[in-house]
């Protein structure tokens, strides 16, 4: 029974992990330490701080005092770190708070890890939630990626987490911290910012507004449902497979523009009387392409399989229509 640190858990990934992991795991604390940015959304979680056990702590990775205290007072023995800036096209706007959060604040809270486990680092893990995006793009007919693949990140965003993971494996060389990454794919479900493609289209499409879509829409995205990511990443857990990377992906490649068609005829269908537009083709509008824009992520998902025997169960229509289902409830 362990006490757990989770950073950045009232965000899109982060809150599902929560309530994912309070369901599915054994604990006996769990810390949130999130500085609730304009991507959380903390009145989703705020009741499952009623227990005891479940502490929350407004408070930035980057701040020694806070993640120290947090350290002494319920000596953390697991970090999943979830928190970071997430968004490229922000990252690309401005890289300050994307190398502030991401690679700062995850040397902070590895550093105080280090300090306060000192050698004691058995059942100690540094758990962190990286991207597919380190590995840069893939062309049409190019391989998948490997968990082996050298990292070649193209935005700030993918560089600040590229530069995380380093460092995190610099620290398991170098002072032994037990350590997991994890590259997931393109997450979707409730609770993400309408900042991100799938939220965007479900809301401008429920209020008829046009829809952006960079350069073509040709730009392929593999796809997970998050209850899946969180199963993944809690499996790994369980199994104690550590010092290593996995690869998590949904087998579910799909053009940006494939996708936008796809969520409005699962609207069309199940929300008929609420939708106004009959033909989707009336909301998009192509825009200027993203500068660096990745063309396409494809992971291998083997080294997951047959190690964890983890495979993503969350179909893309299912999983677009409980989704749809949330936001049109939580509009
Ligand atoms: N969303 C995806 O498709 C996806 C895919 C692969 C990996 N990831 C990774 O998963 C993690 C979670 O992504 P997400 O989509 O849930 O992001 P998100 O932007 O929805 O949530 C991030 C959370 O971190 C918090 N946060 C930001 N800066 C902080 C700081 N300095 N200190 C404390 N808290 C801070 C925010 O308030 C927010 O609650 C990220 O590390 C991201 O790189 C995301």
């Amino acid at each position: 029974m362990k006490n757990i640190l989770i950073t950045g858990g009232a965000g899109f990934i982060g809150s599902n992990f929560l309530k994912y992991f309070i369901s599915n795991a054994k604990f006996n604390k769990i810390i949130v330490l999130d500085s609730l940015t304009y991507a959380s959304n903390f009145n989703l979680i705020k009741n499952n701080f009623k227990s005891k056990n479940i502490i929350f702590f407004k408070g930035n990775i980057c701040n020694k005092k806070i993640v120290s205290n947090i350290f002494d007072n319920y000596n953390i023995e697991v970090i999943f770190n979830f928190a970071a800036e997430s968004h490229v096209d922000n990252s690309i706007k401005n890289s300050n708070k994307f190398v502030k959060t991401n690679f700062l604040g995850t040397h902070n809270l590895i550093s105080i890890a280090r300090l306060k486990w000192q050698n004691q680092l058995k059942n100690k893990l540094f758990f962190q939630i990286s991207t597919d995006e380190v590995f840069g793009h893939l062309k049409k007919n190019e391989p998948k990626f490997k968990e082996t693949t050298n990292y070649n990140p193209r935005s700030p965003y993918s560089s600040t987490k590229a530069a995380a993971d380093l460092l995190i494996k610099s620290f398991s060389t170098t002072y032994s911290i037990p350590y997991v990454i994890t590259h997931c794919s393109n997450n979707y479900g409730p609770n993400q910012n309408k900042e991100k493609l799938i939220p965007k289209v479900i809301s401008n499409i429920l209020s008829n507004k046009k829809i952006p879509v960079y350069g073509d829409g040709s730009n392929i995205r593999d796809w997970i449902y998050v209850d899946d990511h969180c199963k993944a990443l809690l499996n790994i857990f369980k199994k104690k497979k550590f010092n290593t990377t996995y690869n998590i992906g949904g087998n579910n490649q799909i053009s940006n523009l494939q996708l936008i068609i796809k969520i409005f005829s699962i609207m069309k269908s199940s929300y008929f009387d609420i939708i106004k537009v009959n033909n989707i083709k009336d909301l998009i509008e192509f825009v200027n392409d993203r500068p660096g824009h990745d063309y396409r992520y494809d992971l291998d998902t083997t080294k997951i399989f047959k190690e964890i025997r983890f495979k993503p169960s969350t179909n893309i229509n299912k999983g677009l229509l409980q989704t749809i289902k949330w936001y049109v409830s939580n509009q």
